[in-house]
């Protein structure tokens, strides 16, 4: 089992092209099911994620072909309509090929996803959405069998949360029904405009992505076409904390800070210099970092939970106590007990974590726990002085493309062992 192995108290320096958004992709590749003719995306991280991704397309039965980040998908072909379990398990969020695979055949057969390391993670709402849509879906032997083969017919959906899975699906389902969707109280997430731009690009008619009201009016057809990946927000906000944390000065290209709002905020306020020009951003970091008094994680526009790891991590060397509020996942903070082992001083109650900054974090052996908990991992390990080791760093490998070698080039002391 390959580890990663930090010599931390490196100064990094030097500028790094920001990956295309995992939380983009995902679900644009799932709407590439519903392209009658070639869809060519830019920018498409080399993750774990997205390799699951092109197995269930090629499951469907379409052509891809993956090279230099870019992917062409031909869903010509596409008969399938089932996901195996075994890469829902993969990927929990292969829920969301379910929209695209019933708009495109008008039938589905998924596992239940089931729960994750975050905690429980329900799909009621995708499928009180879907049913509401005319989709007909039963659950056995935790299977889900979807059936839309009676027409799938626009409709008003008020979703009781926000979610962005949700919200996604429903777009999917409803860019090719018949009549108008409008959903209520959608997530504003930016990954869910691009799913719409890239839709739009398509033929689709989408409006009202990035605020609370979306209207889906559905065609008959979509056709190929060509896309860019935003840049992912959370990987920049990670290779940020790793610069502040090592006293260090970077610079990230490919960056939207229209999209990292409140994580700018965040940084700004424990003491870093942020400068911001068109799609760069250059992070310095300051002599000691302070603490935030309080952040709490919501929806978007507000602080994202994927960044809460990144910063808790960051701030665990602030002077001063941050209060860290986690109000969208359950069982965000098990990376935390590994963090500590580091000798961050960080408590949690509940949805609350307190995070009583330390002078200087040092080397120890740690387990990744998951994605984003992973990643905090490796900025206290920057940061520690001494070897630390991270094991089972196949979570890191779902959302970072090549962060070791990242993190090389700005002068880290990181390698792989296997
Ligand atoms: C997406 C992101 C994930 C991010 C999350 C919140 C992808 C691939 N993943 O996940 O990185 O952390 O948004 O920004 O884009 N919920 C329900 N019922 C549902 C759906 C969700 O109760 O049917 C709850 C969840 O349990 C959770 C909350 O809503 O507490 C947010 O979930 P959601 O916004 O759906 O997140 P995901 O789409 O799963």
């Amino acid at each position: 089992m390959s580890k990663i192995v930090i010599n931390g108290g490196k100064r990094l320096t030097g500028e790094v092209t920001v990956q295309g958004a995992k939380n983009s992709v995902l679900p644009i590749l799932a709407a590439a099911v519903l392209c009658d003719g070639v869809c060519v995306i830019h920018n498409c991280p080399d993750l774990a994620d997205v390799d699951t991704s092109i197995k269930i397309l090629r499951n469907f039965g379409a052509k891809v072909d993956y090279s230099d980040k870019t992917m062409v998908i031909d869903s010509k072909g596409i008969e399938n309509y089932e996901i195996p379990e075994s890469l829902m398990r993969e990927m929990r969020s292969s829920v969301v090929f379910l929209g695209g695979i019933v708009g495109r055949t008008k039938k589905a057969v998924i596992s239940s996803p089931g729960g994750c390391e975050l905690g429980p993670r329900p799909i009621d709402l995708h499928l009180s959405s879907l049913k509401k849509l005319g989709v007909d879906i039963t659950e056995e032997h935790g299977y889900l069998y979807c059936d839309a083969t009676k027409g799938i017919v626009g409709t008003e959906i008020h979703l009781a949360f926000p979610s962005v899975g949700a919200t996604e699906n429903i777009i999917l389902t409803a860019a090719t029904a018949q009549g108008v969707t409008v959903i209520h109280n959608a997530a504003k997430e930016p990954e869910i405009s691009d799913l719409a731009d890239f839709l739009n690009s398509a033929g689709a008619r989408i409006y009202g992505s990035g605020s609370d009201t979306i209207y889906i009016h559905g065609v008959n057809k979509l056709s190929g076409t060509t896309h860019t990946i935003i840049p992912d927000r959370i990987v920049a906000a990670t290779y940020m904390a790793a610069a502040a944390v090592t006293k260090g000065k970077i610079t990230l290209l490919n960056v939207m800070p229209s999209h990292m709002v409140a994580m700018l905020s965040a940084f700004r306020e424990s003491g870093c210099d942020i400068n911001v020009t068109g799609k760069s951003l250059t992070i310095t970091a300051p002599k000691n970092l302070c603490r935030v008094p309080t952040i709490r994680s919501l929806v978007y526009p507000a602080f994202p939970t994927d960044a809460g790891p990144i910063i808790i991590s960051m701030l665990s060397l602030a002077k001063g106590t941050t209060v860290f509020v986690e109000n969208i996942f359950e069982n965000r903070f098990r990376y935390i007990d590994e963090l500590n082992r580091l000798g961050a001083k960080i408590k949690t109650e509940g949805k609350v974590a307190v995070i009583e900054g330390v002078k200087a974090l040092s080397g120890a052996n740690c387990v990744c726990p998951d994605l984003r908990g992973g990643a905090a991992l490796v900025i206290g390990g920057l940061a520690a002085g001494g070897s630390t080791e991270i094991q089972n760093i196949s979570h890191i490998k779902r959302g970072y493309d090549d962060i070791v070698g990242v993190l090389q080039n700005l002068g880290a002391d990181i390698n792989i062992k296997e």
